[in-house]
């Protein structure tokens, strides 16, 4: 009842309403979507699934505030869906051997300071966004990427991942701002396997669920897991959006252990707006999206966990 009298308050000339209304109006959005994106949170733990979190919560303020333009918003989204077929691409000689000698040398000369730490914890391992050379390599890699994933794609972000011998990857599905993900192995001590389920629909609530909701995941017949590995110089192609992936904890001790990996992420030509939550009230002309992707009410959904 509340939101649906805020809604025709919305629709009112702004003339008639005061600047104190709009900011207990601007208050109130912000604080429904920190309480929408909190459920969220819960429904889906996992890594990275910030993204789906605010797409679930579009779909309830639109559904609530503008239900007829719902179905044109969901299939906006059709083209950062995965094709139900595609499989995984192992790649072997991934990068000339100069090349390769090259990323090798600029790994060993970035500052310490540029490597982030925040998921030392999480994932042992430190991190570089888009170091220069590396994007000028993502971008190299357009066309050869674009056949592999059968699609036109443009770069997204890359980072280098630093692993250590502590290094492990929880159960997880990227956002769709990185559909398809370039995985190059360019160093590593040993063997160290990545599983993939097979291309799922983009969960929209919680699936697996309780404190084991990881084994869940890493044991469901249905998921079709297949585990790969990587040696120097090798790539894998995967869909990280619309698969399931992890790695183990790594396998040999922690002292000597570690893995260099570059994640060069793609999406197809001409997604990169739409794949940016804080774009949509724009895009679709729905000013109830205002604010989704705003660190503000991520910060209020936090503070409700
Ligand atoms: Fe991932």
């Amino acid at each position: 009842m509340i939101c649906n009298g805020l809604s025709q308050i919305r629709g009112m000339d702004a003339i008639h309403m005061s600047s104190l209304q709009e900011q207990q109006l601007d208050a109130f959005y912000k604080g429904l979507k920190g309480v929408m994106l909190n459920k969220a949170q819960k429904a889906m733990p996992w890594y990275d699934a910030a993204w789906l979190h605010q797409f679930i919560v579009a779909q309830k303020l639109i559904k609530q505030f503008q239900p007829s333009k719902l179905n044109d918003f969901i299939h906006a989204f059709d083209r950062l869906r995965t094709d139900p077929n595609f499989e995984v691409k192992h790649v072997k000689d991934t990068l000339k051997l100069d090349v390769l000698n090259k990323v090798k040398e600029i790994i060993s000369l970035i500052p310490r300071e540029d490597h982030k730490s925040h998921e030392v914890e999480s994932f042992g391992r430190l991190i570089v966004h888009d170091q220069p050379y590396f994007t000028e390599l993502q971008r190299a890699m357009v066309p050869f990427v674009s056949e592999l994933a059968g699609e036109e794609v443009e770069a997204s972000y890359n980072f280098l991942s630093l692993y250590s011998g502590f290094g492990v990857c929880e159960p997880h599905i990227d956002a769709p701002s990185a559909k398809w993900t370039l995985d190059i192995c360019v160093d590593q001590s040993d063997e160290w396997p990545i599983s993939f389920s097979q291309i799922i629909p983009w969960p929209d609530g919680p699936t697996y669920s309780g404190d084991d909701w990881q084994r869940q995941i890493k044991t469901s017949e249905e998921l079709k897991f297949k585990s790969h590995t990587l040696k120097p110089n090798e790539a894998i192609l995967f869909s990280g959006s619309s698969q399931w992936h992890y790695r183990d904890a790594m396998p040999t001790a922690l002292e000597q252990g570690f893995c260099h990996l570059l994640f060069f992420h793609f999406i197809p030509v001409g997604t990169s707006e739409i794949s940016n939550p804080a774009n949509w009230a724009e895009i679709f002309d729905i000013p109830e999206l205002s604010g989704l992707g705003d660190s503000e009410i991520n910060v209020i959904a936090k503070h409700e966990s």
